[in-house]
């Protein structure tokens, strides 16, 4: 860690103002230089007040922040490594390139304020304005020989509503299998990418990526998408909850259910936010197009309709209410 990166994480850290003097004595550089430090990172739109008499105080607002992620993760989770971005192209892709050269079993997230090419499922687009939205991806050395990319979908959508649903004070919907709604309009998309192992064909490695609309303005996004799409901004407003403590909340959650996914004990609590139990519903896998009232989610993450037919995988592009 460098000298900045020290005075970073000692402020962030902290829940009060510290007198500069004590940040040069724990840094072991004179008090010029935390002042000069400071006021380069202020520069950065870190947000740090500084008071005379008091020194400086750090005062988490929107800024990402790797140091207040992880101080609010819950104590198992302190070696997880994280890579910030101001921007990227995708953190999935940026995922893909770092999973052939991590070598570390411990997860790894990357985390970007923003995407210039961000994709969701089928190859789209997902559109990831800068300051506003959080775009995650999480590394994940498969923990067991079989992976269910189905279930560990599931358990992410879940991971996600409980977070805004324990946070923000608004009660998500699940459209199956990955779709995580407010009032039928879209606010998280998540992509599960497997990544083999060249040489064994086997999948070593995981990478979920999860799109947020946070505080994103929904007239910022392209006219096409703004019907079907929503966002979290006035939940977010009347909370004055920080990306950073978000993510942390977020990663807890999807944590403790992928410690035990492999089990489906979690779909009860699925199926309780599912928006598509008892409706009648298209499901199209590729060409084909598959049309029933929706029966059951099962414990493999399936879709299960009324006349008995199941479903692994498909996108649900119809949704009748009755
Ligand atoms: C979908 O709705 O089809 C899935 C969207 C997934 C978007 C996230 S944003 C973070 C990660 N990086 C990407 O390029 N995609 C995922």
């Amino acid at each position: 860690m460098n000298n900045t990166q020290k005075v970073l994480k000692i402020l962030s850290d902290s829940t009060n103002y510290l007198s500069g003097e004590k940040i040069a004595n724990e840094v072991g550089i004179s008090r010029t230089a935390v002042w000069k430090i400071v006021k380069n990172l202020q520069d950065l739109e870190y947000p740090i007040k500084s008071k005379m008499h008091s020194g400086y105080y750090y005062e988490d607002d929107n800024k990402l922040n790797e140091f207040i992620i992880k101080r609010n993760l819950v104590d198992n989770l302190k070696n997880v490594t994280f890579e910030l971005h101001d921007s990227i192209n995708s953190t999935n892709t940026r995922a893909k390139e770092l999973s052939s050269i991590q070598n570390d079993s411990h997860p790894l997230i990357i985390i970007s304020d923003q995407q210039t090419g961000g994709y969701g499922r089928y190859g789209r687009s997902f559109v990831s304005p800068s300051k506003t939205g959080i775009y995650m991806s999480i590394l994940l050395k498969t923990q067991t020989e079989v992976l269910n990319p189905g279930l560990l979908t599931t358990a992410t959508a879940l991971a996600v509503a409980r977070t805004i649903e324990r946070n923000l004070g608004v009660t998500p919907q699940i459209k199956w299998v990955n779709d995580v709604l407010i009032n039928q309009k879209k606010v998280v998309g998540i992509l599960t990418e497997a990544v083999s192992d060249i040489e064994s064909g086997s999948i070593n490695q995981v990478i979920i990526g999860i799109g947020i609309n946070y505080l994103s303005d929904l007239s910022i996004f392209p006219p096409e998408i703004q019907a079907r799409i929503g966002t979290l901004q006035q939940y977010v407003n009347n909370t004055h909850l920080s990306r950073n403590f978000f993510i942390a909340e977020l990663l807890n959650e999807f944590f403790e259910l992928y410690s035990n996914y492999q089990s489906g004990d979690f779909i009860a609590e699925y199926k309780e936010k599912s928006y598509l139990i008892g409706k009648k519903v298209t499901v199209t896998q590729g060409m084909k197009e598959i049309t029933g009232y929706v029966n059951d989610i099962d414990k493999k993450g399936r879709l299960v309709l009324h006349d008995g037919t199941i479903l692994y995988s498909g996108e649900v592009t119809k949704v009748r209410l009755t």
